[in-house]
């Protein structure tokens, strides 16, 4: 790798291959920025602005802003924490997530970001979207009012299992989480329990039916670890365990 493919990223210098984003080459470093809707093994969505760094006077999206030398780069800054809170407590506000009653409790990286953001409250009065559930599939459970719209469902579904199943639609307040299929139902699609897409929610909105609260709430992964220590570790990588 040239010397000459090199960024500063809060100071530090990052190496990067051409082609990669600045959230790759901080990955491959082993920087965590924080991040939603971003995933190393699909294409980059940007759409939850969690990755918002600083770079030379503009505020970019750091999972699509292609790394090139010598930019000087900033995300650790009081002023981006405070933008990520914001866009953490207008998500909790958004959806209806409430952290003790979700099966994900514990292992949710919103739950996670907003603890280490230094979430105390809503901030936003709730939307209190009215949803609806989906219990058609054997396996699966939907329950769209937790879905942040991250479209990771929908890559993983279209890129590794080759289905596109899942996908979002409508714009605005009124987006939400639908399936392709003619009933429109999850069930009547050939989504199955062991698909990528069914194991890659970062929340709790795409449930299994079974084996659900076996890893009690208060053990689980980001109970006793921050994300910035763990990054986007998800279920699918922790073995699928809940
Ligand atoms: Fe970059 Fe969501 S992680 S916009």
């Amino acid at each position: 790798m040239s010397n000459d493919l090199q960024f500063s990223l809060d100071g530090v210098s990052v190496c990067f291959e051409k082609g990669e984003t600045i959230m790759q080459a901080a990955q491959r470093a082993g920087i965590y920025l924080p991040h939603l809707c971003f995933h190393p093994d699909f294409s980059a969505h940007g759409s939850c602005r969690v990755c918002i760094v600083h770079l030379q006077g503009k505020t970019v999206a750091a999972c699509t802003q292609p790394a090139e030398s010598n930019q000087v780069v900033q995300s650790n800054t009081p002023e981006l924490q405070k933008a990520r809170l914001r866009l953490i407590q207008l998500l909790f506000a958004e959806g209806n997530h409430y952290c003790p009653t979700c099966e994900t409790s514990g292992n949710c990286q919103l739950q996670a970001l907003a603890y280490d953001l230094g979430m105390t409250h809503y901030h936003y009065d709730p939307f209190m979207p009215e949803r609806q559930t989906d219990g058609s599939h054997p396996d699966l459970f939907i329950d769209r009012d937790r879905c942040i719209q991250c479209d990771l469902c929908g890559r993983a579904s279209a890129e590794y299992d080759g289905k596109a199943i899942y996908t979002l639609s409508g714009r605005g307040q009124n987006t939400q989480l639908v399936f392709r299929s003619p009933s429109g139902l999850l069930g009547d699609t050939n989504a199955g329990a062991d698909d990528r897409a069914a194991h890659i929610c970062p929340v709790g909105c795409i449930l299994p039916k079974t084996g659900n609260y076996q890893e009690p709430i208060g053990t689980r992964l980001y109970d006793h670890h921050p994300i910035h220590d763990i990054g986007n570790l998800r279920k699918e990588e922790r073995g699928g365990s809940s």
